[in-house]
């Protein structure tokens, strides 16, 4: 038999949850948990890097968690809690803060990015995210970790802080793998195709929530900007076009050159209210979960509590296990 692999995943409770972080993410969440055991994280320890309303946080919590087990991630086979939940992520973040250099947190784009975004609060937190990240996926021996293209430098990040500890201690931290979907790693944004779509894009149209309603689906997908030539191919000089090709591709489950050849000779206005229906009526049965979950907040409450224990658990073994290695006393 296959080993079983140990898959973790989280995504920030910071907005929306929108077409991009479900293609180039959540979707495939159930799908590598085949693999093995998943454990997902609503990642609110990483949302106050922003400032946030603490009602509003509360709120997408829980819409966040909702959402996870709406797509399809079974909770009988996998953990799906709340990162403020498990202590360990915190204290591990601490510890690898200390191997972690300047330097390399310097360098990430999305604290550049975010930097620039909030430049009124550029915090040690915003800074430091990166090495928060690491403790979340090395905690728990982790093989695969299923994300968007934008998570992929955190991601060598957090491989090379594991392997300069290992390089101390020995083999303490098991070195994890990206898993990034061929197709949908990143999706753009509908307003500017050159930027990625975002849950904090202040302009709404740029975005499809996943539990938005058809008509507004389909309205945003007919205003998407595009080109002025009316020839529907995929190539880097098209990329509002290319967008939305990669878009009906993932939606439909076919590939982009059958998307191509269904829509040839076929104008944009035709293949935009195409791709709006194909997204709309795929996200349906995923938005009539999430309405159901959303209206059980007690079985919601179950699963992120009975997973925050498992959580705890599995998480601790490793902490102590680091905390022994670098030299503190068992209490
Ligand atoms: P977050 O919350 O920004 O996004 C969640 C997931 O969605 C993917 N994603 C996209 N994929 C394709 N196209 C897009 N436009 C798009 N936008 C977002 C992201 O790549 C991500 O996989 N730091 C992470 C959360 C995190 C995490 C972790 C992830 C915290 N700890 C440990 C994996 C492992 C983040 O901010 O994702």
């Amino acid at each position: 038999m296959e080993e079983q692999k140990i898959i973790f995943s989280g995504i920030q409770p910071s907005g929306t949850i929108t077409l991009g972080n479900y293609i180039g993410a959540v979707r495939n969440w159930p799908l590598v948990s085949e693999l093995g055991f998943g454990i997902f994280s609503v990642v609110d320890m990483h949302a106050i890097t922003v400032r946030n309303t603490p009602a509003d946080l509360r709120a997408r919590t829980l819409s966040t968690l909702a959402v996870i087990l709406a797509s399809g991630v079974d909770p009988e086979k996998n953990l799906v809690f709340i990162q403020s939940h498990v202590p360990a992520h915190a204290e591990l973040a601490w510890i690898l803060n200390c191997y972690t250099m300047f330097g390399e947190l310097g360098r990430m784009t999305q604290f550049k990015d975010k930097s620039k975004q909030h430049a009124d609060n550029i915090n040690a937190g915003l800074f430091t995210y990166p090495t928060l990240m690491a403790a979340d996926i090395l905690l728990y021996n982790t093989d695969l970790v299923p994300v968007g293209v934008d998570q992929k430098q955190h991601l060598e990040l957090a491989r090379n802080i594991a392997i300069r500890f290992n390089g101390i201690y020995g083999d303490v931290f098991k070195i994890p793998e990206g898993h990034i979907p061929q197709l949908g790693a990143k999706i753009m944004s509908l307003s500017s195709p050159d930027k990625k779509m975002s849950k904090s894009d202040p302009n709404p149209k740029s975005y499809i929530s996943i539990t938005e309603g058809k008509d507004s689906i389909i309205k945003k997908f007919k205003s998407a900007v595009t080109d002025s030539d009316n020839k529907i191919e995929f190539s880097d000089t098209k990329p509002g076009i290319s967008n939305l090709l990669t878009i009906y591709s993932v939606m439909t489950g076919c590939t982009v050159q059958e998307a191509v050849s269904r829509f040839d000779g076929r104008g944009y206005g035709e293949f935009k209210l195409a791709v709006g229906e194909a997204v709309a009526d795929g996200l349906e049965p995923l938005r009539q979960k999430y309405e159901y979950f959303m209206q059980n907040k007690d079985y919601l409450e179950k699963i992120y509590t009975e997973s925050a224990d498992k959580a705890c658990r599995l998480s601790y073994r490793m902490l102590s296990k680091v905390q022994k290695k670098i030299g503190f006393i068992k209490k």
